[in-house]
């Protein structure tokens, strides 16, 4: 069968639209010249929308856990005690960050699968005057888990002079983000999950509050010193050579973003979510989590009476469709599916197709057509 390209649907790293692209295979730049100065100063009046923040969002060259080790390193030092709220493979990964500083770590440990209730920082934060930040993932990517950012930055704020530090990293770009609203300190993210480009950019904003616990930790930092990036972005750079291409490209997915309307690129997803959750329900297939805290950038499905590896095998060997395994605790008992960024209804509707066809060649008995229909039904409830 003809295969040019993989259908791509694991959380991230997603597909690139053309047009980002063709952005970035524009020739190079010069990173200290006039041009780079113009697409910067571009880029950071636009972003800032993405995140909800008056605040300049800083892109630093590393992956998403880059991200991660910066909001760290820049907050807190050896030491320090912090909670981390692990709710999946992604809060373990913050919580390991910290150890790895020396920081004293108090994981606040939920069943995988579940959002964490507020009331549970609540009651940790009024027992432990000491914490100096909470560390929390929004899209908990391992579980398709949204956590509540909102209410869990309220308990901070409310029983605690912790900094609130959020990962956003698989869905900062593919969910309404408001983090000056909300009062994050830190909001992180990386560049290819909904936000449409490679991996390869990390994103971070921080708030007035935070910016004068940064100006005052002594924490030994140099690539990651996020004093520096700011200081070269009030000047429309950057204090290390930048990722120029992916730059490049993110011009190109602001001007995608801008012309969809950010809150229909929110919808989307939300349709998407829906979709893909109406048809599982229909085949019978059951899901890691309720509706009220599933993600709108990747569902999780948890098979029961099939072999997920199995499903994943063939609808890669039929289709080159990647979806994804579980992860850690939850390795070979769940598959993932990503429907973040460079993704439709269209093919969401594609997608669950594929994966009925699969179903039955791999011997579960489900009748063709019925996640299909259920999910149509819902796109056509909704337009
Ligand atoms: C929520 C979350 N945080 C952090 C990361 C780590 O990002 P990276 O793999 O780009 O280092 C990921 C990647 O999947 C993620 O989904």
């Amino acid at each position: 069968m003809l295969q040019d390209t993989n259908i791509l649907r694991i959380p991230g790293p997603s597909p690139i639209p053309p047009s980002v692209e063709r952005a970035m295979s524009q020739p190079m730049i010069g990173h200290r010249g006039h041009e780079a100065t113009v697409l910067i100063q571009n880029i950071k009046q636009r972003l800032k929308k993405v995140f909800g923040t008056k605040q300049d969002v800083m892109m630093i060259t590393g992956s998403g856990t880059s991200g991660l080790e910066t909001a760290v390193v820049n907050s807190v030092s050896s030491g320090d005690e912090v909670l981390v709220i692990v709710t999946g493979s992604f809060g373990d990964r913050f919580a390991k960050i910290c150890e790895a500083h020396q920081l004293k770590v108090h994981r606040l440990d939920v069943t995988w699968g579940q959002a964490v209730d507020p009331a549970l920082v609540k009651d940790f934060l009024s027992k432990h005057s000491q914490i100096k930040a909470v560390f929390v993932t929004f899209c908990e990517t391992s579980t398709a888990v949204i956590n509540p950012i909102e209410d869990i930055s309220r308990m901070v704020h409310e029983y605690s002079q912790a900094l609130m530090i959020v990962d956003g990293v698989s869905c900062v770009g593919g969910i309404d983000t408001r983090m000056d609203e909300w009062g994050v300190d830190i909001f992180v993210t990386g560049s290819q999950k909904a936000m449409m480009l490679p991996p390869g950019l990390t994103f971070l904003a921080v708030s007035d509050r935070a910016w004068k616990v940064i100006e005052e930790n002594r924490h030994p930092r140099f690539y990651l010193d996020l004093l520096k990036y700011r200081d070269s972005l009030a000047s429309n750079s950057t204090p290390f050579t930048p990722g120029v291409s992916l730059l490049f490209g993110l011009e190109q997915v602001l001007t995608l973003f801008e012309e969809e309307g950010l809150q229909r690129v929110y919808k989307r997803h939300e349709l998407m979510r829906d979709m893909t959750r109406s048809a599982m329900k229909a085949l019978n297939i059951p899901l890691l989590t309720i509706d009220e805290v599933a993600s709108p950038t990747v569902t999780a499905i948890k098979p029961e009476d099939f072999d997920g590896e199995q499903l994943r095998q063939q609808v890669k060997k039929d289709f080159n469709l990647d979806l994804a395994g579980g992860q850690q605790q939850l390795k070979g008992k769940i598959v993932r599916i990503g429907h973040m960024g460079y993704c439709t209804p269209a093919d969401v509707l594609q997608i669950i197709s594929l994966i009925e066809i699969g179903l039955v060649k791999i011997g579960k008995g489900i009748e063709l057509g019925k996640g299909v229909a259920a999910a149509q039904a819902v796109f056509m409830k909704n337009k």
